[in-house]
């Protein structure tokens, strides 16, 4: 079974509070989204593997600790995961970006894909899907899913902010995915909207509605 990582820091928990909250305005909301995906990319690459190398000081030769393994790649659900991009770029600005565009249909609440490229070196990299929101599950599953049958194995998920049902979700589908969260809210409404949650995160993050 896949490991679920909630985030308490409190940093990240004072900026999702100020992201809650209906009055926070696009700008903020963007610049909020961005800080916290930053602190938690912190946290998701914390077990990278190092490995020591020589090196030379001003003053002397050493060994000293660098970032092995494979190289990471950052994969936003569109449209909302590319808010979460800037923040991890700013830690790795080596990441390769791929792109996974899907919507919630808004009748069956279920995933449609519409776009989907990826980084082609699929052997060297490891991927982290980012996507504020994690509802049902049914988009990240299906991000997931399109991902592996291009061939990549070794995929983390990160969302701000997720509930029960959600979290069940990629776990079944995907128990080899290890989940990186901000919070668990309590369930969905009959809308399949996070309770309490921050509402429409694409729309709040682009300013359409
Ligand atoms: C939102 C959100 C997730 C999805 C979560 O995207 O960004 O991708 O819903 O819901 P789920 O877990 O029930 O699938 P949306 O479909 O609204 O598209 P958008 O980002 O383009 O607004
Ligand atoms: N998508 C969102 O943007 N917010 C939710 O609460 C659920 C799905």
């Amino acid at each position: 079974m896949s490991k679920v990582f909630v985030i308490d820091h409190p940093l990240v928990q004072h900026k999702l509070t100020l992201m809650r909250q209906k009055d926070c305005g696009t700008k903020d909301f963007r610049q909020l989204l961005s800080e916290i995906s930053m602190l938690m990319a912190y946290e998701v690459t914390r077990e990278l593997p190092l490995e020591e190398i020589e090196i030379e000081t001003p003053i002397t030769k050493c060994k000293s600790k660098i970032i092995s393994g494979k190289k990471l790649g950052i994969v936003p659900i569109l449209r909302a995961g590319l808010g979460m991009v800037d923040g991890w770029l700013a830690l790795v600005p080596t990441a390769k970006v791929g792109h996974i565009g899907l919507y919630r249909d808004p009748e069956t609440h279920l995933p449609v894909e519409y776009y989907c490229k990826l980084p082609m070196d699929v052997a060297e990299r490891d991927l982290i899907v980012v996507d504020p929101m994690l509802a049902t599950g049914g988009s990240s599953v299906a991000a997931i899913d399109f991902i592996k049958k291009r061939g990549y194995k070794s995929i983390t998920l990160m969302c701000l902010v997720g509930c029960p049902e959600g979290i069940q979700a990629v776990q079944q589908a995907h128990p080899d995915v290890n989940i990186y969260i901000a919070a668990i809210d309590e369930k969905l409404n009959e809308n399949k909207y996070i309770v309490p949650g921050l509402g429409d995160a694409g729309d709040r993050l682009f300013g359409t509605k």
